[in-house]
C-alpha cells in the first residue's frame, strides 16, 4: 500500500529547486478546531478571551477572505486532498459512522505527500474521513502515527458516541452506540474521565518532545474535538464566564478557553524544544459555528450546515518565523479556500504539485509568506444534486436553480436551491434564553436527501461580498447577466462532478459486534 502510494507520488510531485536540498524543510503543524464560529475569536469580537490565538494570529497572517465547507467531512476531505467534494463523490452531507463510506483511496492526502518527502507524519484527534475498512483509516492514509477518534463527534470524557445517521433511523430503527478512541489502531479504554482537549494536547506535546532530537522534519495534524457539541468543559474553564447567562454560550466559552490553552501548551513546547524556529503553524476552523450549540458567526448570515457566509467563511491564520518580516502582523484579504492547503503545504515542503493532476487548490505559500497575490479567483462552495427543491427553474440553458449550490466568482456570490437557514443569529446575550437544540427533524432535513416542495419558493440570491459581506442586499433580479455567468460557472463545474456517494447505513457497523468500539467492519 505504502509503496504503491510512493510510486504514485513520484509522478505527482517534482522536487523543487536547489533550495530544498540545502535547507531542511520546515515542520508543519496544522491545528483544526471543530465548529469554531467566525465570531468566537478575540480579534473578531468574541465576548470571551482567546489570548493565545490572538497573539499567534497577530504575529502572523490573518486570513480574512478565507473559506471552508459548511460541515465536517467535506472540509476535511478537501483539506487532505486539495480537491472539491464534487471531485471525490463526497458532495452530500457527512460520513456517518454506520455508513460504508470514506475518502476515496485513489487520492493521496497531505500526509502521503509529506511522507514521500521524508517527513514523519502524525495525526491526533478527529479523523471523520471513513473507517468502514481498515484501509480508510489514518495509518493507511499517509500517517505514521495516530491517536484519536475515527468518527465525527462524541462525549469529551467518555469517548462514547451513537450514530445519528438519518438512514439508520429510517432503516433498522436500532440505535447503535460505542466507544471511539484509538492509539494507532488499538482501542483505548483507560482514558474515561480525561477531557479530550487536555488529552490531545498532551499527546501533541509528547510527540514534539520526542521528535525534538530527530533529523526528520515532521507534520502534525492536530484536529481537536473542541468546540463541537456536546457542551462540556472542566468547571475551571467555565468559571470566569459565570456572567454569561446563556448556558450553552457560557460552556462554549469554557470550551474555547481550553482550546486556547491547548494551543498555548503546544506552541510553548515547540519553543522550548527549539523547533519553533523552523516550524509553520496553521490554524483553521472546519466550518462555521453551530448556533444551536453555543457557537456564533455574527454579523455573518447563517451558520454551520448552510451555504451562507456564516457556514463557510472561516477563521484561519498562519504564523511562523519563516514568514517574511512584512507579513508578520498582516491581515490578508486575498481569496483562499480550504482546498488550497494541500498545494500550499506541499510548497512549504519545497514541492511543486504537478498541476496536470486536476487539483482544485492553489498554492498560497507565496501569498502567505511574501504577500504575493492569490491566484484564486473563484470558489465552488458546493453543488449537491441530492438536495433539490421544487422551486421554479429561473433560467434556461444553464444550471437549474432548484438544486442546492453556491459559487463565488471575484466579488460576487451566487446561492441557489435551498442554501439552509439564512438567519442572522445574534450573539446570545447575557439575559437571552437559550436557543433550542436543532431538532432531530431539522438535523435530518439538513443531512438527508429529500426534495422540498413548493413552486414559488425563492431559490436564487446574488451578493457582492466585498461590498456586502453579510449578505443583506440581494442583487439577483437587478443583475441578471452576472447571475447567468455564475450559473454557467456552476454548470461548468457540475459537468466535471462525480456522482455523490452516500450509501445506506449498515447494521453490521454496530459496535456491539466489534468489542464495543466503532471500527472497521468490512
Ligand atoms: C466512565 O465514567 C463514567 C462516569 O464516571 C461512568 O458512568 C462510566 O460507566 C464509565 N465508563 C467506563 C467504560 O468505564
Ligand atoms: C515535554 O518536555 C518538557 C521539557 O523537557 C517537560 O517539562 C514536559 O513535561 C514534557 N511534556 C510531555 C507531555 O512529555
Ligand atoms: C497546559 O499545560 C498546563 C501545565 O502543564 C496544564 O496544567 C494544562 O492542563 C494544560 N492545558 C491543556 C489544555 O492541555
Ligand atoms: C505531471 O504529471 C503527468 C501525468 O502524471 C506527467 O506526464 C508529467 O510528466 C508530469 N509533469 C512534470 C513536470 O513532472
Ligand atoms: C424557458 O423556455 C421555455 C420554453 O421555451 C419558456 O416558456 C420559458 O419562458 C423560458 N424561461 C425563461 C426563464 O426564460
Ligand atoms: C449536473 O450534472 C449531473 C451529472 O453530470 C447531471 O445529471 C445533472 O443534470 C446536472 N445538473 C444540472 C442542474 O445541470
Amino acid at each position: 500500500m505504502v509503496s504503491a502510494q510512493t510510486v504514485f507520488l513520484a509522478f505527482l510531485v517534482m522536487p523543487a529547486v536547489a533550495l530544498a536540498q540545502t535547507k531542511r524543510p520546515p515542520n508543519i503543524v496544522l491545528v483544526v478546531a471543530d465548529d469554531y464560529g467566525y465570531r468566537d475569536i478575540g480579534y473578531h469580537g468574541a465576548e470571551f478571551a482567546t489570548p493565545t490565538l490572538d497573539k499567534l494570529a497577530a504575529g502572523g497572517v490573518k486570513l480574512e477572505n478565507y473559506y471552508v465547507q459548511p460541515i465536517c467531512s467535506p472540509t476535511r476531505s478537501q483539506l487532505m486532498t486539495g480537491r472539491y467534494q464534487i471531485h471525490t463523490g463526497l458532495e452530500h452531507s457527512i460520513i456517518w459512522k454506520s455508513q460504508p463510506n470514506g475518502l476515496p483511496l485513489q487520492y493521496p492526502t497531505i500526509a502521503d505527500l509529506l511522507k514521500g518527502q521524508g517527513y514523519s507524519t502524525h495525526a491526533i484527534g478527529k479523523w471523520h474521513l471513513g473507517f468502514y475498512k481498515e484501509k480508510y483509516t489514518p495509518l493507511h492514509r499517509g500517517f505514521d502515527t495516530f491517536y484519536g477518534y475515527w468518527g465525527g463527534g462524541e462525549d469529551y470524557y467518555t469517548y462514547w458516541s451513537c450514530d445519528w445517521s438519518p438512514h439508520q433511523k429510517a432503516g433498522s430503527n436500532r440505535k447503535m452506540c460505542g466507544y471511539d478512541l484509538r492509539d494507532m489502531e488499538e482501542p483505548v479504554s483507560d482514558m474515561n474521565g480525561t477531557y479530550s482537549t487536555l488529552l490531545y494536547t498532551k499527546k501533541a506535546v509528547e510527540l514534539i518532545n520526542s521528535t525534538a532530537t530527530s533529523d526528520q522534519p515532521f507534520f502534525l495534524y492536530l484536529a481537536y474535538q473542541a468546540v463541537h457539541d456536546p457542551m462540556e468543559a472542566p468547571e475551571h474553564y467555565i468559571k470566569p464566564y459565570e456572567h454569561i447567562q446563556n448556558k450553552k454560550r457560557r460552556i462554549y466559552a469554557g470550551m474555547v478557553s481550553a482550546l486556547d490553552e491547548g494551543v498555548k501548551n503546544l506552541t510553548e513546547a515547540l519553543q522550548h524544544t527549539g523547533l519553533w524556529d523552523n516550524t509553520v503553524l496553521i490554524f483553521t476552523t472546519d466550518n462555521g459555528g453551530e448556533v444551536h450549540s453555543g457557537g456564533n458567526n455574527w454579523p455573518l448570515r447563517g451558520a454551520k450546515h448552510t451555504l451562507w457566509e456564516g457556514g463557510v467563511k472561516g477563521i484561519g491564520f498562519v504564523t511562523s518565523p519563516l514568514l517574511s518580516k512584512k507579513q508578520m502582523g498582516k491581515v490578508s484579504t486575498e481569496m483562499m479556500h480550504v482546498s488550497d492547503w494541500f498545494p500550499t503545504v506541499a510548497a512549504m515542503a519545497g514541492v511543486k504539485v504537478n498541476s496536470t493532476l486536476g487539483l482544485d487548490g492553489y498554492s498560497q505559500w507565496s501569498m502567505i509568506r511574501d504577500g504575493k497575490l492569490s491566484e484564486r479567483k473563484e470558489i465552488l462552495h458546493n453543488i449537491d444534486i441530492l438536495y433539490t427543491q421544487k422551486g421554479k427553474k429561473l433560467f434556461n440553458n444553464t444550471f437549474d436553480t432548484s438544486v442546492r449550490a453556491s459559487i463565488r466568482v471575484g466579488d460576487y456570490k451566487l446561492l441557489c436551491g435551498d442554501p439552509g437557514d439564512g438567519t442572522w443569529w445574534p450573539v446570545p446575550s447575557t439575559n437571552q434564553k437559550e436557543l433550542p437544540s436543532l431538532s432531530a427533524a431539522a438535523e435530518e432535513r439538513v443531512a438527508s436527501p429529500e426534495s422540498i416542495e413548493g413552486a414559488d419558493v425563492k431559490n436564487l440570491w446574488l451578493f457582492n461580498i466585498r461590498d456586502d459581506p453579510n449578505e443583506e442586499n440581494d442583487l439577483s433580479t437587478s443583475m441578471p447577466e452576472v447571475v447567468k455567468h455564475l450559473l454557467d460557472r456552476i454548470s461548468y463545474y457540475n459537468a466535471t462532478s462525480l456522482p455523490p456517494v452516500y450509501p445506506p447505513s449498515d447494521p453490521a457497523s454496530d459496535p456491539k459486534l466489534h468489542g464495543g468500539f466503532w471500527g472497521p467492519w468490512r
